[in-house]
């Protein structure tokens, strides 16, 4: 028997994981509370069960309540479910950020709330097209163990892979994928004006970068960051290094900071293979 499902904020996160458990996961979303009552009966049509509300006074009370709202509005909203009165005790309650911890659920579980995060790391940009691809996606969990033993096998039934989290460390767990995904595209747009600072113009330059690139990353996710490091640094070619950090740093006083900052950080790598 499923349990019954509140989603405040059917949004893009809200309605995909809501269409996935109305198609038979073990959660039955009842209501779906938005700002604006078209925006709540959009996202109840798109989900394909639970009745849409605009307001939290609206809502009846519901075994799970999961606040897909954006993050800067979750302290407001977990503070006024709060006062609506309506979150039992024992009740589940959650929300799907990756950058804040389910301590921003504090004034719920003040009231016997059993609270947690649950963090599904993928783009919800399309939510049609991210119900297709949840399958597999990892969801990184942390919170209230009584919740996680509810949320933990509802994400499986919908196909999430779910991972622990330390709470205390949310903020830095955030910024992995800030690093590997955000920071990523930055440095390659430092290559490429590399490139182009050579005279090599900016399509041929991504494409050159192309293979190198794809290459890299393919031996990372073969055989870990450690063994996947070549270059100057990793070779203990010392005087290429410093050269090269000159050279940059004469042309762009940023990108030489920038190269001195990751050259410190690659020798660690490199000296830990040479340890290893
Ligand atoms: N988007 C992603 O790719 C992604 C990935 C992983 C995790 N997340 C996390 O998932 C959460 C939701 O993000 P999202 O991208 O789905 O946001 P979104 O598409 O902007 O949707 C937010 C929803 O919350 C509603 N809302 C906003 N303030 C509200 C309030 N005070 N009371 C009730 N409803 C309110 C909005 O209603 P209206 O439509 O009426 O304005 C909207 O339906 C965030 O914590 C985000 O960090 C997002």
């Amino acid at each position: 028997m499923p349990r019954t499902l509140n989603i405040i904020g059917g949004g893009k996160v809200g309605m995909t994981l809501g269409r996935l458990w109305a198609a038979g996961g073990s959660l039955a979303p009842i209501q779906i509370c938005n700002r604006s009552p078209e925006s709540a009966r959009q996202a109840a049509a798109f989900i394909g069960a639970g009745a849409p509300v605009d307001t939290l006074d609206q809502m009846e009370p519901a075994d799970v309540w999961m606040l897909a709202v954006p993050d800067d509005a979750l302290p407001a909203v977990a503070a006024a479910l709060a006062g609506a009165g309506t979150v039992s005790e024992g009740a589940v309650v959650f929300h799907c950020s990756g950058a804040l911890s389910s301590e921003v659920l504090a004034p719920l579980a003040r009231l016997g709330a059993a609270c947690a995060s649950v963090h599904p790391i993928r783009s919800f940009a399309d939510p049609a097209q991210a119900a297709v691809a949840f399958d597999g996606t990892f969801c990184g969990i942390e919170g209230d163990a009584r919740a996680l033993a509810l949320l933990e096998p509802a994400f499986t039934d919908i196909g999430g892979r779910c991972v622990a989290v330390d709470a205390r460390h949310k903020t830095v767990y955030h910024a992995a994928a800030v690093f590997a995904s955000n920071y990523l595209v930055t440095l390659l747009d430092v290559a490429q004006h590399a490139y182009q600072k050579a005279g090599v113009d900016p399509d041929h330059a991504l494409r050159m970068l192309e293979p190198l690139v794809r290459g890299t990353v393919d031996n990372v996710f073969r055989a870990g960051t450690t063994q996947a490091l070549t270059g100057p640094i990793a070779r203990g070619d010392l005087g290429t290094a410093v050269r090269q950090y000159r050279a940059v740093k004469d042309w762009d006083e940023q990108y030489g900071n920038l190269y001195k900052q990751m050259a410190k950080l690659t020798a660690d790598i490199a000296r830990r293979r040479r340890s290893g």
